[in-house]
């Protein structure tokens, strides 16, 4: 196929506000059809031909919504990494049904109503906690930089306590963690191989952790996930240590980077639209639910996956071929304004919100937005009610083709 001439690739427009790529989106979502794409450059150099890219929000939907025509076992990254060190990164991500329902199902117990509101007063405290040390933090005066002093916190305290992973060890693991996401970003290491060992070694470190905590618990089971996780059986067999360590590392990451970023970009749009900000708490508890949908919309943290046609296939009208390689580009979708009226105006009131920004439906959908809503919700209720008045420096983000993401954010005492 002819390549279109656009360059979405992600790490096109890292420098400026990502807002610049909406233009670019547009335009592709007017085309008709899908349009062939140069594949990105990848730390892992490996044959591809180019990809489908799939921008329109019903066309998302449907490639989420049908495994059998679109797998995810060939990968899901957009970059063209090989399908086995992806697998070790995303587990049950990267596989198809019927062998990822029998792992989803094991690691869903975690993850249940139930589960979730469990944890929910330990949430709500450590919210509290990290709200109150920015407020110490800001009375210096100084300049502080708030993905480090809020947006990392407390997706990280919430998932590690989940997994049982000891407080020294938060640190190594959430930085392990971000560096998945964005291991293209420079500021690690300069150039595609050195990216390459330094993203291997930050997965060794969360896979070395995840398999160190599985022995504990083998001796000491405690009420944590990985107790039952070491316990638990799929498909007659304990979970092998590779598997453990791939699950430590989804997990790990799924459950720490995004949160985060939702978190830093929300926060910006926040003190960038005053009058949504007033509008919010004039009924905060009755408003936040709603705004945490526009909040992981607008942000929309994982920029995309992908999958490949399992069979010959179409979408939109265009034929796919068995074996092509289609991106779905969530940081499209949500801006389609055939289904989101005024797509660009950061609303908190739009309603109904069927953002994709947790996936297009189908096995795969997020299994921690219950989570992550509660996370957002705690956080923002204590930093509209206890925040002062803050001026925000100007944000660095993340160079990445996967993740969404805000490196620094500084923010300062008014
Ligand atoms: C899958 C986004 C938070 C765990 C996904 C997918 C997306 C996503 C786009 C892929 C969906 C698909 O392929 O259809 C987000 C966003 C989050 C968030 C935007 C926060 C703002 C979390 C948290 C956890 C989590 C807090 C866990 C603690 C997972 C897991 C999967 C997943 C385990 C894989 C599910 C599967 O393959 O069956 N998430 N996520 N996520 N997420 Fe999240």
């Amino acid at each position: 196929h002819a390549f279109h001439p656009l360059d979405i690739s992600a790490i096109a427009f890292w420098e400026k506000d990502f807002r610049n790529r909406d233009d670019t989106f547009a335009e592709l979502r007017a085309v008709d059809g899908l349009t062939w794409h140069r594949p990105t450059e990848s730390m892992f150099p490996h044959e591809e031909t180019g990809y489908w890219a799939v921008t329109r929000h019903a066309d998302i939907r449907h490639v989420s919504q049908h495994p059998e025509l679109f797998s995810s076992s060939n990968g899901i990254s957009m970059d063209p990494m090989p399908a086995e060190i992806q697998r070790s990164m995303t587990f049950f991500l990267t596989m198809d049904p019927p062998e990822h329902t029998r792992y989803r199902r094991l690691i869903s117990m975690a993850f249940t109503p139930k589960q979730v509101r469990r944890i929910e007063a330990q949430i709500e405290a450590n919210a509290k906690r990290i709200v109150g040390e920015l407020l110490d933090d800001l009375d210096s005066g100084e300049p502080v930089d708030f993905t480090d002093a809020v947006s990392k916190k407390l997706p990280m305290l919430t998932i590690s306590e989940m997994i049982g992973i000891h407080p020294d060890e938060h640190e190594a693991v959430a930085f392990a963690a971000e560096s998945v996401f964005s291991a293209s970003d420079d500021e690690y290491a300069g150039g595609l191989e050195e990216q390459a060992v330094f993203l291997m070694t930050q997965l060794g470190i969360l896979t070395g952790a995840g398999v160190e905590l599985a022995k504990k618990r083998r001796l000491d089971p405690r009420d944590d996930l990985m107790t039952n996780i070491v316990n638990a059986e799929v498909d007659g067999h304990r979970l092998t240590d590779d598997e453990i360590g791939a699950f430590m590392v989804l997990l790990g990451s799924a459950g720490n980077d995004t949160t985060k970023q939702t978190t830093s970009h929300a926060f910006k749009a926040l003190i960038d639209n005053p009058d949504q900000r007033r509008w919010l708490l004039e009924d905060l508890e009755g408003r936040i639910g709603g705004a945490v949908d526009e909040f992981i919309r607008w942000s929309t943290p994982v920029i995309s996956f992908a999958r490949h046609a399992a069979v010959d296939t179409e979408i939109a009208g265009t034929p796919i071929a068995a074996g092509e390689k289609v991106v779905l580009f969530y940081c499209s979708g949500n801006f389609d304004d055939q289904v989101f009226d005024d797509p660009y105006r950061f609303d908190l009131d739009r309603f109904p919100n069927p953002h994709v920004g947790f996936g297009g439906g189908g096995p795969h959908f997020c299994l921690g937005k219950q989570l992550a809503v509660m996370e957002l919700k705690h956080l923002f209720t204590e930093l509209l009610t206890r925040l002062p008045d803050v001026e925000l420096g100007d944000p660095e983000y993340v160079r990445s083709d996967f993740v969404h993401g805000v490196k620094r954010m500084p923010i300062r005492r008014v």
